[in-house]
């Protein structure tokens, strides 16, 4: 399936709509339906939990969208944050690295304005839309200006990032929390850019959220992972970039490999390449689909010191997924700049301050994993002659959907709508009682319900259910005292219960 037909699927089902449709549309923005909705807080929750509850090093702020303009002057935003834009003759405005990435497949990553310029004119490249010549390329910022206060002159922007809020709350952090190095600072929420060709879907959008941490380490322990012992077996798919420039395939390594061959050059990247990893293949992302690429030199952001991409094999390609940038002391040591503050570190072992480095900055888009979650999950079954939408329990919008077997039998549906009420206490339970039982159980497939509990005539004498699992259409019979457990072990992708009949 391909990027149209997923949006098509996600707009019919009513995951994602696209922006303003009743007035012709806004590209690059996209608002989220009532399953879309519950699949992105369900994303979100996950990540809170595994990177911020689940760990004692992290600890969660939000941010404001739109903070001091002099944020993003100290962050380097304000000047360096451009793509190359170029207008034809008729001012059709394009990406210059997408058209010359589109027509001519060539990463230009990096490239200055006027080399750009050299690789349009000596390939005649033309504009899509009207066949005109282009002029010079100019840099475009992509921030999104906005004004604050009645007057409308004092000017700032929507966040380009959640990472500078990190940066900006660094000293409240640390003299508000027990915090101690290495920790991190994590953050979800919205990010703007203003994106000259928005595309593929929900991959590219003006309007996302990230999902962000900035983990600070102590300068002179910047290469040491307490944690590293945890991961060392770990395998992943590996293509540095020295196996780019020497033009080799991507290769299967252990976390510790990257590190004795000083693919990695340090022990917190390979740590948290293998921690993300692990974490998206435990939402069900297939180890295969994954690979972990280094940036090449010319493609990095103007604050990194070297980056790897956790990318996907998304059906345009492999493409970014989640960066890990060390940023080393870049931005606080910008931020002491610009603000004339002390956001240093005060280290009580050598009773010396510091200012610490960001050695690791994961930091992901909650569409591109929304995307990719929902590539991974389609599947269309023949034999049941409909789509299976196999989201990981955790995720998927409704965990159960209870009917009765007849609707025109008020026992059944009394008894039906009472066991939909006390589950709905604890998850999103969806209740259904229209057309046939074999229609309800397509319908939660094509939507990701894990599991559809049907009340009949049994249900009344013996007070047992059947529950029909989704994957493999197998059911059980259980007791209704025993639903909420049976559910837990679904959502934890326990289907041990349906080892038997098969419906
Ligand atoms: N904070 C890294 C990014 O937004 O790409």
């Amino acid at each position: 399936m391909n990027t149209e037909e997923m949006a098509a699927f996600c707009k019919k089902k009513g995951f994602v709509y696209p922006n303003s449709e009743i007035y012709g549309g806004m590209a690059g923005f996209f608002d989220y339906g009532p399953l879309g909705a519950e699949l992105k807080n369900n994303i979100k929750a996950q990540w809170w939990n595994a990177h911020v509850h689940q760990r004692a090093d992290i600890v969660g702020i939000d941010g404001a969208i739109i903070t001091s303009p002099k944020t993003w002057v100290a962050s380097g935003h304000a000047s360096s944050f451009t793509d190359a834009i170029i207008e034809c003759a008729k001012n059709h405005k394009t990406r210059a690295d997408h058209l010359i990435e589109d027509k001519l497949k060539m990463d230009t990553a990096g490239l200055p304005l006027k080399q750009i310029d050299v690789i349009i004119r000596n390939n005649k490249l033309k504009c899509d839309k009207c066949n005109s010549p282009f002029k010079e390329s100019t840099g475009f910022n992509l921030m999104f200006k906005t004004t604050v206060g009645p007057e409308g002159t004092a000017e700032s922007y929507l966040r380009p990032e959640t990472a500078q809020l990190i940066f900006a709350d660094f000293k409240n952090v640390i003299d508000t929390t027990r915090v101690k190095l290495p920790f991190g600072i994590a953050q979800t929420g919205k990010a703007f850019r203003n994106e000259i060709s928005p595309r593929d879907f929900l991959f590219r959008c003006r309007e996302f959220e990230q999902m962000e941490i900035e983990y600070f380490t102590h300068p002179n322990h910047a290469n040491t992972c307490p944690y590293l012992h945890e991961v060392e077996t770990y395998e992943f798919i590996v293509l540095s970039a020295e196996m780019q420039e020497k033009k080799l395939m991507p290769k299967k390594m252990t976390a510790k490999e990257a590190l004795d061959k000083k693919i990695m050059r340090t022990q917190w990247h390979a740590y948290w390449l293998a921690y993300e990893h692990k974490w998206l293949t435990s939402l069900g992302i297939s180890p295969e689909n994954l690979r972990l690429r280094q940036h090449l030199d010319e493609e990095k952001s103007h604050y990194a010191l070297d980056t790897w991409d956790i990318e996907y094999r998304f059906p345009m390609g492999w493409k970014e997924l989640q960066g890990m940038a060390n940023r080393t002391d870049f931005d606080l040591q910008q931020h002491i700049k610009h603000s004339g503050k002390d956001l240093s570190y005060y280290d009580e072992e050598t009773k010396t301050k510091v200012v610490p480095h960001v050695v690791v900055e994961p930091s992901q888009g909650v569409e591109r994993l929304f995307l990719a979650l929902m590539f991974e999950a389609y599947e269309y079954d023949k034999e049941r002659d409909n789509v299976v939408l196999k989201l990981h329990p955790k995720l998927a919008p409704y965990k159960a959907a209870v009917f009765p077997l007849v609707s025109n039998k008020p026992e059944l549906v009394k008894k039906a709508k009472e066991v939909h009420t006390e589950l709905a206490e604890e998850i999103n339970c969806f209740y259904d009682e229209k057309g046939s039982i074999g229609r309800r159980y397509s319908r939660q497939d094509e939507i990701g319900t894990p599991a559809c509990i049907t009340i009949d005539f049994q249900s009344l004498d013996d007070g047992t259910v059947t529950i029909r699992e989704r994957d493999t259409t197998h059911q059980a019979r259980v007791k209704t005292d025993e639903l909420h457990r049976e559910i837990s072990r679904i959502m934890k992708n326990d289907r041990s219960l349906f080892t038997k009949k098969k419906h």
